[in-house]
C-alpha cells in the first residue's frame, strides 16, 4: 500500500518540490498550505495533489485537518513540517507581534502537526517526520532572531522525538536547507541576496528539488536507522 504523506506549505515553492518528490516516490500526498487559495489551486491542476487549507499555529485546525485527511486518504505515515514564515527586523525594531508570528507558524506549528500524526504512528509502529528548518537556525542571522530562534527550536525538538520514536519505528530528522530560490528568499532586498550569494561556495542559490532529494531520501522505508540527524543543504555556506 502506497504510504500517505503530509507536507505542509506543500503546494508553494519547497514544500511543492517535497510534495512532487513524495509522489514520485509513490506516496499519496496531501499538501497543506495557509492562505495562498490561487497558487494551491494551480498546484492541484498541474499535479494531481490535493490541498487542504488551515493555519498549522491553530492546534485544532491541525487535529481536524488530519483527521480529515486520514479520512480521505488513510492514516498518515510520513509527516513533513515545511511550513514557514519570515517576519525579519533588527532586534531593536522587532516587534512582540513579529517574534509572536514566527515562533507560532515555524515551532508551535510543529508541535500541533506532530503531536496529532504521534499517537497513529506509535500504535502501527512506523512513522517519518521531517522538519525543515534553515542554515539560519544553525548560524543565526542577523535581522532574525524570532526565525533564527524557531529554526535551532526545530532541531532541538527533533533530536528529543528521535529518542521517543525510536522504539515505535518512527524516525525524526532535520533538513536544514541554506538559500534556496523561492519567494521568501527573492523578498530579501536585492543588493542583501547578492551579498548572500557571494557567501556561498557554490555561487548559487539552491534549487527546491535539491531540497526535496534529501527529504524523499529520508522518508524512504529502508531509512529506518537514520534519525535525530539534520542534512545541511547548504552549497558549502556553513559547515556545522
Ligand atoms: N550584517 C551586519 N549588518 C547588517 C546586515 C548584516 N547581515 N544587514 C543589514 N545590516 C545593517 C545595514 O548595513 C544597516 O546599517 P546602517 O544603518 O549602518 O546603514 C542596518 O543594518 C539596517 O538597518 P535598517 O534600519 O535599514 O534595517 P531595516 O529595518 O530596514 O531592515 C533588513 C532591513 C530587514 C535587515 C533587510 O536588510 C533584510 O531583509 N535583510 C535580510 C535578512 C535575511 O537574510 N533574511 C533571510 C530571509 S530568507 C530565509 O530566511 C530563508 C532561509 O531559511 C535561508
Amino acid at each position: 500500500m502506497a504510504r500517505v504523506a503530509v507536507v505542509t506549505g506543500g503546494s508553494r515553492g519547497i514544500g511543492a518540490a517535497i510534495s512532487k518528490a513524495l509522489k514520485a516516490a509513490g506516496c499519496e500526498v496531501a499538501a497543506t498550505y495557509g492562505g495562498n487559495d490561487e497558487a494551491a489551486a494551480a498546484f492541484t491542476k498541474e499535479t494531481g495533489i490535493k490541498t487542504y487549507k488551515w493555519s498549522v499555529g491553530d492546534y485544532d485546525a491541525c487535529k481536524d485537518g488530519i483527521a480529515q485527511i486520514e479520512s480521505d486518504l488513510g492514516p498518515v505515515d510520513i509527516l513533513v513540517n515545511n511550513a514557514g514564515i519570515t517576519r525579519d527586523a533588527p532586534f531593536h525594531k522587532m516587534t512582540p507581534q513579529q517574534w509572536h508570528e514566527v515562533i507560532d507558524t515555524n515551532l508551535t506549528g510543529v508541535f500541533n502537526m506532530t503531536h496529532n500524526v504521534w499517537p497513529g504512528m506509535r500504535e502501527r509502529k512506523f512513522g517519518r517526520i521531517v522538519t525543515i528548518s534553515s542554515i539560519n537556525g544553525q548560524k543565526g542571522q542577523f535581522a532574525q532572531a524570532n526565525y533564527a530562534a524557531s529554526k535551532a527550536g526545530d532541531i532541538g525538538f527533533t533530536k528529543s522525538l528521535a529518542q521517543e520514536g525510536a522504539r515505535a519505528g518512527i524516525t525524526v530528522n532535520v533538513v536544514a536547507p541554506g538559500y534556496v530560490g523561492t519567494d521568501m528568499v527573492m523578498a530579501v532586498p536585492e543588493k542583501v541576496r547578492e551579498s548572500i550569494i557571494g557567501q556561498i561556495p557554490v555561487g548559487r542559490l539552491g534549487e527546491p528539488e535539491e531540497i526535496a532529494r534529501c527529504v524523499a531520501f529520508l522518508t524512504a522505508d529502508d531509512a529506518g536507522f537514520i534519525t535525530g540527524s539534520t542534512i545541511t543543504a547548504n552549497g558549502g555556506q556553513y559547515f556545522t
